[in-house]
């Protein structure tokens, strides 16, 4: 969508996988979708160097409203969890020079059951103006997902008409393949939308996070090239920090949704992620590779089934024709596997070969011959990444 916002993927903080619906603020104060759960979180983007990093969205999901509108057909935030109500919030969150995102629902209602925008699309669009929320993510419940390539656009066109920037999340895709309706039109998708889901919800697991690799990989009806400034495939947010995923698991979420050009949106506990969980999360370098300016998005060179895959990343910095290299062992077979390759075999062509360098730690690896055979070893269920820079 052309209205000069994520101009490179965006990043920040999401609610929904790890917190989810939780209302219940009176036996668990800390950890129901509230204001104060908002505000702490903002909190520690700021004190822990997540904003530094580049964090930047703080984000509400379902559960945030009242069950009902108010007399003039208004959303409100349930008054308890958010007494001061969201503009409030917003300001609080502004005041960390943070951005706050906000959620709703094409149909009837949200995912978990609070009133949705399905007649009330420019009344909604206005109030969320009106509260100066930064971004709006429009998921697609209780609605005929038929409808979504009108609905989805007079959103777009309300929030345009508001004069208020707001980045516009969809979820279109997503309904329409979980449907079985034909490949989504994603030119029209990336017309509409800054960023769009396109396959299942993110669950805390390496089955949940490979399904959605694997989804990206085929590719089916080339949404890949449809990323680029100012509209981003969105497959969901990092569990990095959570339960589910070990050490080398959560790095290869991270180093794949960089090469994805992915939207970088944490969901985890700020105030008790671990050290290591942090450092990926703050890795510069693999930000550096999702927020390259070119935008592109890795496609799969190939896949050894049940084995490695291969994964290449154009970017324009530091130069033209530098590449972002992922090799990704999805199997749990105990045992590494090693990779013997050359630039020649993975379809390189730069005539005085690339100058490389492994990503994750920023470690010199050499200069590789355009020929030159070199092996990689990939442990069980994790990704061995690569920058590589042509040489004169
Ligand atoms: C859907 C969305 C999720 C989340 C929930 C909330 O499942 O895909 O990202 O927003 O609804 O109910």
């Amino acid at each position: 969508l052309d209205n000069g916002l994520a101009l490179t993927p965006p990043m920040g903080w999401l609610s929904w996988e790890r917190f989810r619906c939780n209302v219940d603020c009176k036996n668990d104060p800390d950890n129901c979708i509230s204001e104060r759960l908002y505000m702490k979180m903002a909190d520690l983007m700021v004190t822990e160097g997540f904003k530094d990093a580049g964090y930047e969205y703080v984000n509400i999901d379902d559960c945030w409203p009242s069950m009902e509108r108010d007399s003039e057909g208004r959303l409100v935030a349930d008054p308890l969890r958010f007494p001061s109500g969201i503009k409030a919030l917003a300001h609080y969150v502004h005041s960390k020079g943070l951005k706050l995102g906000i959620y709703e629902d094409f149909g009837s209602k949200t995912c978990a059951g609070y009133p949705g925008s399905e007649f009330y699309m420019e009344t909604d669009a206005k109030t969320f103006a009106s509260w100066d929320v930064d971004m709006v993510k429009f998921d697609g419940c209780n609605s005929d997902p038929k409808d979504m390539p009108y609905g989805y656009p007079v959103m777009e066109f309300f929030m345009n008409k508001t004069g208020h920037p707001m980045v516009y999340s969809c979820e279109w895709p997503l309904y329409e393949y979980s449907h079985k309706l034909p490949p989504p039109d994603y030119a029209a998708v990336r017309r509409n939308c800054n960023q769009w889901r396109n396959y299942r919800d993110v669950q805390d697991s390496w089955e949940s996070v490979s399904g959605i690799i694997d989804f990206y990989g085929k590719d089916e009806g080339g949404f890949a090239q449809y990323a680029g400034p100012g509209g981003w495939n969105d497959p969901d947010m990092l569990v990095v920090g959570d339960f589910g995923l070990s050490y080398y698991q959560q790095q290869a979420q991270f180093g794949m949704w960089a090469l994805f050009a992915a939207p970088l949106m944490m969901s985890v506990d700020l105030r008790s992620v671990t050290p290591e969980a942090k450092a990926i999360l703050l890795n510069k370098n693999i930000i550096a590779i999702n927020q390259d300016p070119l935008g592109n998005q890795a496609v799969r060179l190939f896949e050894v089934p049940g084995s490695i895959s291969v994964w290449v990343k154009k970017l324009a910095l530091p130069k033209p024709g530098t590449v972002a290299i992922g090799i990704l062992n999805k199997d749990d077979a105990g045992v590494p596997v090693k990779y013997k390759t050359s630039f020649q075999d993975l379809g390189f062509t730069n005539k005085g070969g690339y100058s490389v360098t492994e990503a994750f730690e920023n470690k010199p690896m050499g200069s590789f011959a355009l020929s030159q055979a070199f092996t990689i070893s990939v442990d069980p269920t994790s990704l061995f990444m690569m920058i590589a820079q042509p040489r004169p």
